[in-house]
């Protein structure tokens, strides 16, 4: 055989190799918003990349409970997705019924045990197994404002409740929105849990929404929690029901409002806006809410499967999550900080680059707390009790905080 033979046959056989080990990944997610868009297709490229296909299975919907309710449709019918977003406790409970794939093998070969922070580790884990993958960590405690709202308004971003509801007086009086919201249930429920951090701080807020202390979810406190949220709905938009959040998002960055809290995946329609923190968009806590920090990690779970090829991709999407290359470029668009702890941050933004100081020094301090909104805290069937209860109650002016805290331990407590 002459040197080019050689050559010639190399190449056909790496490529029938590739070809062989080339498989599909169908990944349910609900990432359709700008930022959210572009961050899955980075993962969609890097898949490609390595030859395999990326079918998207996107269900509209923030914060997800529409894609949870098709997948459970897909489940039922035998035929899942090779991977699927689903969060904190709820990953137990698809483990439980015995459909989630084993990533030991990956996990190993790749580290995950000593790159990820061990409470994290723990929730992508069961029977002590690896059956998830996390992506990511948004803060959701977090206020955007558009800092040539407030000048024009003459008012100063807020850091205390009090400064808040004065700024919002201010910003309403000059002709503004104050507050940039979507009446959603999940929208409703971020709003309250920043409140209700704000008011409780992390010790009740954790017997609350984490252990369900009957005495701590009915107690006057928790009404107060109840008045404070009822007291913001006069600062948003009154034809804000069903908005999206990336609609309300839209309204801040076009200056017709002042305000959002929203977790981090604002960032990302900032970014994707062309914006620059610190400059056209500020980033604070959610009022008194500094040294806390209500975590949200994404993750893929991936189901069993019997195709090899399909098998062996699901293995390289595992693995290719959190390498460092992906962590970089898709947090960055996505708006969250990468889940590995050991990143170079310096290509990152300001508020990035907080999150990230923040969520390492809340976890000495004991400030870092499962975010319930978005399903670290307690499993979906606990929150879509508390959600009706804070949902409703945000949409009835007349509604009586008191009334709502006992209704609110009383859902929680039928939901066990
Ligand atoms: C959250 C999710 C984020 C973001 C947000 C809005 O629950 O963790 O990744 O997508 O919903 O859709």
């Amino acid at each position: 055989m002459n040197k080019l033979m050689r050559v010639c046959a190399t190449l056909i056989l790496a490529a029938t190799t590739t070809l062989a080990q080339a498989g599909e990944v169908e990944v349910l997610h609900w990432w359709t918003s700008g930022g959210e868009a572009k961050a899955v297709a980075t993962l969609k490229k890097m898949m490609e990349a390595q030859g395999h296909t990326w079918k998207d299975f996107a269900v509209a919907g923030g914060g997800g409970e529409a894609a949870m309710t098709v997948l459970k449709t897909r489940a039922v019918s035998g035929n899942p997705p090779a991977a699927a977003q689903i969060k904190g406790l709820d990953i137990q409970e698809w483990a439980r019924i015995g459909v989630l794939a084993n990533l030991d093998d990956v996990a190993r070969e790749e580290n995950w045990d000593q790159i990820l922070p061990p409470k994290i580790a723990a929730i992508m884990k069961y029977k002590g197994s690896y059956v998830a993958v996390p992506i990511n960590v948004h803060r959701v405690n977090w206020m955007w404002a558009n800092p040539e709202v407030f000048k024009k308004a003459g008012a100063r971003i807020p850091t205390t409740l009090d400064e808040f509801f004065t700024a919002a007086d201010k910003i309403k009086a000059a002709g503004f929105f104050p507050l940039a919201h979507g009446g959603q249930a999940w929208q409703d429920a971020t709003l309250f849990e920043a409140v209700a951090l704000t008011r409780l701080g992390v010790e009740d807020y954790e017997k609350a929404f984490v252990t369900h202390d009957m005495d701590v979810l009915s107690s006057d406190k928790m009404a107060g929690v109840f008045a404070t949220f009822q007291r913001m709905h006069q600062y948003i938009d009154p034809n804000s029901a069903g908005r999206d959040w990336n609609v309300a998002t839209a309204s801040l960055i076009q200056g017709k409002a002042a305000m959002q809290i929203m977790g981090d995946w604002a960032k990302g329609e900032f970014t994707a806006a062309g914006l620059k923190a610190g400059k056209d968009y500020i980033c604070k806590p959610a009022p008194v809410t500094q040294g806390m920090f209500t975590f949200n990690v994404d993750s893929l779970a991936m189901f069993k499967l019997n195709n090899e090829a399909n098998t062996k991709a699901q293995k390289d999407l595992a693995r290719t999550i959190l390498r460092p290359e992906f962590q970089k470029i898709f947090n960055q668009a996505k708006g969250s900080i990468p889940v590995r702890m050991d990143m170079d941050m310096s290509s990152f933004d300001a508020c990035a680059q907080a999150s990230m100081k923040a969520f390492k020094s809340t976890s000495k301090s004991g400030g870092l707390t499962p975010s319930f909104a978005h399903g670290l805290a307690t499993t979906s069937a606990i929150q879509g009790q508390i959600f009706d209860v804070v949902t409703n109650f945000f949409n009835d002016p007349d509604a009586d905080p008191k009334v709502a805290a006992q209704q609110l331990a009383d859902a929680v407590r039928s939901a066990r």
